[in-house]
């Protein structure tokens, strides 16, 4: 079983989960080199595990079906809505088995607000999860689970779904 972690950051996901569930290769992509050079140095020796420098908002250079299991958390609202859109036919394209993405949804004190910059100078581009799960469906993935991180699910913008091929994509 291989893994994709799209946007890896550190890559401690990706060495959290290669090590625990045991995937035969896991690869970490992201763009920014100084987190890569972290990831490599912390991770790269670890049989099975390696990093690549890889922009989400192209066309990604794998394969269809090349992994079995593929991450984007805490990624998407970091990329512009028709990037957003692009990774997610890629990833869709890429993967075989699992996708899990974890979102960021309107926070409803940023309706009020009337914008959706978290600190100031970083700019968010959250999604509703019907969005997400609609641009999924039409690459043949469908919503089979929903976990809100924080406790009370009205309270938690930020949620994880894992989505699966649909019936008539297998
Ligand atoms: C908030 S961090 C999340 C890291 C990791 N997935 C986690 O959950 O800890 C967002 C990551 O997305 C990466 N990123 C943002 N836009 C990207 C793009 N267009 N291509 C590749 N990586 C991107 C950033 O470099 C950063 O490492």
């Amino acid at each position: 079983m291989d893994l994709l972690d799209a946007g890896c950051g550190r890559g401690d996901f990706t060495n959290r989960l290669h090590q625990l569930f045991g995937f035969h290769k896991s690869l970490g992509i992201d763009f920014a080199t100084a987190m890569l050079e972290v990831a490599d140095g912390d991770y790269g020796q670890i049989p099975g595990l390696s990093f690549a420098n890889v922009d989400l908002s192209q066309i990604l250079p794998f394969e269809n079906n090349k992994f079995d299991v593929s991450l984007a958390l805490n990624i998407l609202h970091h990329l512009l809505p028709d990037d957003q859109q692009n990774l997610i036919a890629e990833l869709c394209r890429i993967t075989k088995a699992i996708i899990v993405v974890e979102i960021k949804q309107p926070h409803i004190l940023w309706r009020i607000r009337g914008g959706y910059r978290a600190f100031g100078y970083l700019q968010f581009y959250p999604s509703e999860i019907q969005l997400i799960e609609k641009l999924f469906l039409e690459q043949g993935y469908g919503l089979v689970a929903t976990k809100p991180i924080f406790h009370f699910a009205a309270f938690s913008p930020i949620v994880l779904l894992i989505f699966k091929p649909t019936e008539s994509n297998k």
